[in-house]
């Protein structure tokens, strides 16, 4: 598993992996972690927890994953990998997991049937874990990007009818489903989440879900 450090990349094997994990009583993965400021700003607040960013682009994590080692905060990892190239080693690993604000194949795995990737999502967890996704797209707002994607227009009755039911196919039981708007979104710990609490409206939509009992 290579783990980000800044502007360098390094191996971790099998048994520095686990003794990490078993060094903290719980696990949380946020997956297209963006730039960290989630991990960062959750591993400060819980020093008992791990939080995980997994992120595809290396550059994006850099500033938070260097703050993070300066500041000696060793509950912080960011890990390289992305929905499609899963760190396996982390699979079955998560008491929680986060997807916050998700764009391309990340939100089209999610909320494109065609494309979904939800048994990965599921596997990610243990027994009893918490998923927590925000999600938000408008097809007036980005028609390129939801062409490219497939994406249909984005409503609680289409939530409801395509992507929950792949989710509880797949042991995740859906425990909330909320629509959010731009003052919620300022609550959450990512940049992305403060960018977009001052842009365009959209419909917004908190999916939370809990894995099932094996
Ligand atoms: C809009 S940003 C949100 C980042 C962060 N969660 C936040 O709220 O600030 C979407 C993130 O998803 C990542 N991403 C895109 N495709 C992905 C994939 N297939 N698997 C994992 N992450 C992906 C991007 O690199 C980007 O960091």
């Amino acid at each position: 598993m290579k783990v980000i450090s800044g502007k360098t990349l390094k191996d971790l094997n099998d048994s520095e992996i686990k003794r990490i994990l078993g060094a903290y009583r719980k696990v949380e993965i946020d997956l297209g972690t963006g730039d960290g400021r989630y991990v960062y700003k959750n591993a400060n607040e819980n020093i008992e927890t791990l939080f995980i960013g997994v992120e595809p682009i290396q550059k994006q994590v850099e500033n938070y994953s260097r703050k993070s080692q300066k500041e000696k905060l060793s509950n912080a990892m960011f890990v390289l990998g992305s929905i499609e190239y899963f760190p396996e080693e982390l699979i079955g690993t998560a008491d929680k997991l986060t997807v916050i604000l998700p764009w391309g194949s990340l939100l089209q795995s999610i909320t494109n049937p065609n494309y979904e990737k939800t048994p990965l999502i599921s596997t990610i967890l243990k027994s009893g874990g918490i998923c927590e996704i925000v999600l938000g797209y408008s097809q007036e707002h980005e028609p390129t990007e939801t062409e490219r994607l497939d994406l249909q227009n984005l409503s609680e009755e289409y939530l409801k009818s395509a992507v929950i039911p792949i989710f509880e196919k797949n042991k995740l039981h859906l425990t909330e489903i909320k629509s959010l708007n731009k003052n919620d979104l300022k609550l959450i710990e990512t940049t992305w989440s403060k960018k977009l609490s001052y842009g365009k409206d959209r419909p917004l939509y908190l999916l939370k879900f809990k894995k099932m009992l094996n």
